[in-house]
Parts: C-alpha cells; sequence; structure tokens
C-alpha cells in the first residue's frame, strides 16, 4: 500500500505533504521529487530508467596502493539532483555521498580535511580501531571555516574487515552536517574475500527538503525525537532501479547513515546471507528474511539475485516517544531500491563462506569493573529549553572525565535506559561485545560498534581497552541526541 504510495509521490502524483500524514509536526512545504533523471554527483553509470525511477549508482571508490590510501577531503555545500529536482546539499569533495575509501587491514590512510562549509566540522572514522591522539581519531579537533587538518591513522594487520565509514563529529553540528550530505563507506576488505558477482556499497541516508530544494528547518521537536528526513535515499538516490543478473550472488554492504532511523531491511521475504554486522562476523554465514540496523550500523550481506523485480524495503520499527510525541519511523514502509533480475538464474550458485579468524569472545572472563552507564531524558534546565538527553545524569562536557578506564582492562557496562525511546549507543575506537539484553544472555559472539538500548531497557557489553591511551567518547548515535549533550569522555590510561 505505501508502496504504491511512494510510486505515486514519485511520480509526482501526490505531494510530498501527503507523505507523511499523522506526522509529528513534521509535514513539509509541498517538495515532490519529478522522479525522471539520473543523479549527479555520484560516480559515472547512472542512467535512466523506465517507470519514473532512476539507475544504481555507487559513489566513487578510492583504493590503498601500496599500503597507502591518501584522500583529499573537502566538505562543502553542492547542487546535485535528487527525483529530477536540484537539491542543495552538503558534499565530501563535490559528492554525497563521498567516495568509498577501500583498503585492507595494516594499510595507512592519510587524509587532508579542508573545511570549506560556514560551520566548524571534523572528522570521526566510525568503527575503525585507530587511536584517538595525535593525528588520529580524534572528537575534539575542531576545523573552522576555511581551514584544514590533516589526519594520519594506521588500520592494525589484525584489525577486523567490513563496512566502516566516516562523518563529522564537531558535537553540535553532527546531525546537521551528516544529514546534509556529509557521509561516506570505508570497506576493509579481507586478504581472500568471498567470489560474489558484484561488491555493492548502498549507504542509506535521510533528509528533508523545502519545496525550492535547501535543506528544510529542523524544530525541537525533530531533535528532540531525532530528525527523519521525508526522503529516504540510496547512495544519494531516490529510490533507484538496479538492473542486474537473476541468481547472481552480490555482496552488499548496507550503511545506516540516518541521523535517528532505524533500517529494517527486507526483500519482500527474499532470504539474504548475513556476514556480519559493524566489524562483527557471524559464526557462520547466517540466511536471514530481515535485518534490524540502529543509526550507525552496517550489514554486511550476501543476496542471490532473485528473478524479475524485487523491492528492497525498510519496514517499521518502533524507537518509542518523548512526552506526547511518536518517533515516525514506527509507521509505514518505506521503498529503498528496485532490483531488476533479468536472465536465467544458474543451476545452485554456489554459496560463498567467508574464512577469517573466530572472534575473541570476552564471556569466560571475570571483567575488571563493571559499571552502569545510564541514559535519560527529562525536562531540560532554565526556560524554554525542552528536554535535556544525558548520561548517568550530565549533558556532554569535553573537559569533564567522565569514564576513566585502565589500558589492560577488560569491562562490563550496562546501559540503562530510563527514557521512552531507545538510544543506539556508540563507543569509539574500542567495538563492544554485547552479552546481554534486558538481562538475558546472548547467544554468539556479538562484537558491534553500536548497540541499541531500548526504551525502558538495558544492554550489557564488555569491551577490551587492550590499547590506546587517550579520551574519546560513548554517545548516542541519533546524532541529535549527541548534538544535544548524551554524549560523555572515556578516557583510557
Ligand atoms: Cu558515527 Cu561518534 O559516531
Ligand atoms: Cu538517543
Amino acid at each position: 500500500m505505501e508502496l504504491t504510495r511512494r510510486r505515486a509521490l514519485q511520480l509526482g502524483l501526490i505531494g510530498a505533504a501527503g507523505a507523511v500524514v499523522g506526522g509529528v509536526g513534521l509535514a513539509r512545504q509541498g517538495w515532490s521529487p519529478l522522479g525522471d533523471r539520473g543523479p549527479t554527483g555520484v560516480a559515472p553509470g547512472a542512467a535512466s530508467t523506465p517507470a519514473g525511477s532512476v539507475g544504481w549508482a555507487e559513489p566513487g571508490v578510492l583504493h590503498a596502493v601500496d599500503g597507502l590510501l591518501e584522500v583529499d577531503l573537502v566538505a562543502a555545500t553542492t547542487t546535485t539532483v535528487i527525483g529530477g529536482r536540484a537539491a542543495r546539499l552538503l558534499a565530501y569533495s563535490g559528492t554525497t555521498p563521498g567516495s568509498t575509501w577501500r583498503l585492507t587491514p595494516g594499510d595507512r590512510l592519510r587524509v587532508r580535511l579542508r573545511n570549506e562549509l560556514d560551520a566548524p566540522t571534523n572528522l570521526h572514522v566510525h568503527g575503525l580501531h585507530v587511536p584517538p591522539t595525535g593525528a588520529g581519531d580524534d572528537p575534539f579537533v575542531r576545523v573552522e571555516p576555511g581551514a584544514g587538518h590533516d589526519y594520519d591513522y594506521t588500520v592494525p594487520s589484525d584489525h577486523p574487515t567490513g563496512t566502516f565509514w566516516y562523518h563529522p563529529h564537531h558535537h553540535g553540528t553532527v546531525a546537521d552536517q551528516v544529514s546534509g550530505g556529509l557521509h561516506g563507506a570505508i570497506v576493509l576488505t579481507e586478504p581472500d574475500p568471498p567470489p560474489v558477482a558484484a561488491d555493492r556499497v548502498m549507504v542509506v541516508s535521510d533528509v528533508s527538503l523545502t519545496t525550492d530544494g535547501q535543506l528544510a528547518p529542523v524544530t525541537a521537536m525533530d531533535r528532540m525525537l531525532g530528525r527523519e528526513g521525508d526522503l529516504v535515499l540510496v547512495n544519494g538516490l531516490l529510490a533507484p532501479t538496479l538492473d542486474t543478473a537473476a541468481g547472481a550472488v552480490e555482496r552488499w554492504r548496507v550503511v545506516n547513515a540516518c541521523v535517528a532511523r532505524y533500517l529494517h531491511l527486507d526483500l519482500q521475504g527474499v532470504p539474504m546471507t548475513l556476514l556480519g554486522i559493524d566489524g562483527g562476523r557471524e559464526p557462520a554465514p547466517t540466511p536471514v528474511t530481515g535485518v534490524v540496523l540502529a543509526p550507525g550500523n552496517r550489514a554486511d550481506l550476501l543476496v542471490t539475485v532473485p528473478g524479475g523485480t524485487t523491492v528492497l524495503r525498510t519496514l517499521p520499527v518502533d524507537r518509542g516517544h518523548a512526552m506526547m510525541a511518536r518517533s515516525p519511523g514506527g509507521r509505514t514502509p518505506v521503498e529503498l531500491l528496485t532490483v531488476r533480475g533479468s536472465g536465467a538464474p544458474d543451476a545452485a550458485a554456489p554459496s560463498p563462506s567467508l574464512a577469517g579468524p573466530v572472534p575473541r569472545d570476552l564471556r569466560p572472563l571475570t571483567p575488571a569493573r563493571t559499571r552502569d552507564v545510564t541514559l535519560a531524558m527529562g525536562m531540560g534546565r532554565g526556560m524554554g529549553g525542552g528536554m535535556s538527553v544525558t548520561i548517568d545524569g550530565r549533558e556532554f562536557d569535553p573537559t569533564r572525565t567522565d569514564l576513566a578506564v585502565r589500558l589492560g582492562d577488560v569491562e562490563e557496562w550496562t546501559f540503562r535506559n530510563t527514557s521512552t525511546m531507545n538510544h543506539p549507543m556508540h563507543l569509539h575506537v574500542w567495538p563492544m561485545q554485547v552479552v546481554a539484553r534486558n538481562g538475558d544472555p546472548v547467544t554468539g559472539t556479538q562484537w558491534r560498534d553500536v548497540v541499541d538500548v531500548p526504551a525502558g531497557g538495558t544492554t550489557t557489553v564488555r569491551v577490551a581497552f587492550d590499547d590506546y591511551p587517550g579520551t574519546t567518547v560513548v554517545h548516542c548515535h541519533v546524532l541529535d541526541h549527541e548534538d544535544l549533550g548524551m554524549m560523555a569522555t572515556v578516557i583510557a590510561r
């Protein structure tokens, strides 16, 4: 039903405001796509397809050469095309998403960031286990408009492979800049990757635009709930069509770059094979019919392309409410991508496996320390303050020490969510092993860098602070909540 509605929307048959009926004051002023033109601002290869949809395209790829990837990264505004209409977005070196960076563990990555925005920015390599100090993954760096910063990371040679991503992290502007278009994928490849017909990146983002294609203003309520854009894009494209060969086994790397929207990926019930989430690999490739990704999570999937036309959608995910307002994510399915598989499938395509080291399991250990980390939303201090979002009762202060850990320790943290909304918690530098949800032990070895903490519930993780002294952060990856203060410092020494 909603597909029909969205298709009608793409064809310009109904106004965009009609698509957000029952929202929480989110209705925009009638921006509606024309849906008949290919994109700009993404790598070549885009082509128009019939039925009012744009062709598939992926961000350009930058490969490490001889163990080194050097990137010039310019953050600036750009004009692109979404659904056949000009849109004024933010871009990395002219494209949104930015280029995909492909490296292997052991490689060195150097990024020269230049800020041509009108607000401060910086860069975070989300999920990479690299130092938070020096020219590394330091979230406290502030790059003023017109200025630059040189980052230099070495990916450890025993780093997990998988899909990671990069985005700005300047406290207070993160949600605006990420939803505006500043995000890109990082792929760490296996030395011996499974043979696939295609290895694709699918960066999912959402954005709201005004009638004239500008980024829509955001209300205090949007920020409190976490904004969900009216337009859900894949690689910057509105509901593109991917033409490919039926029966081909493809690897799909889906990045949830949305500020607040949870994705529940569904290929109309067609089984997919889950290789891993974030840097955490499944013990064995696992058949699934759906995958839920909190903001910031990535899924690494194998898909055998069905013959004919199939739609990849995201199904509603209820992530709770604040005061009387319910988050819009619980409402309707949204079409992400149409897959058209042509030709006759080969007989029983082989199902590739993924060899690799068995992930470490911290569960048999006794943690050096256990702590509760309490997440809350409450009435803000002062006049007109809306709600406050806090960790252990405090809003973010970069000068304060919140969580001091000892290098070499394994700690167990229980995130306790006292609020009525879910909070996807992200720890920089060190991956987290989920050991319990709402007190129930999990099965299998689940390594993540974003863990969902359900409204009124708990999620318990273990973290091995093996290396990298320095100061970094843990925060909610509903990036509006991070900007509002749901972030704490973590000091390892
Ligand atoms: Cu993807 Cu601290 O963020
Ligand atoms: Cu949150």
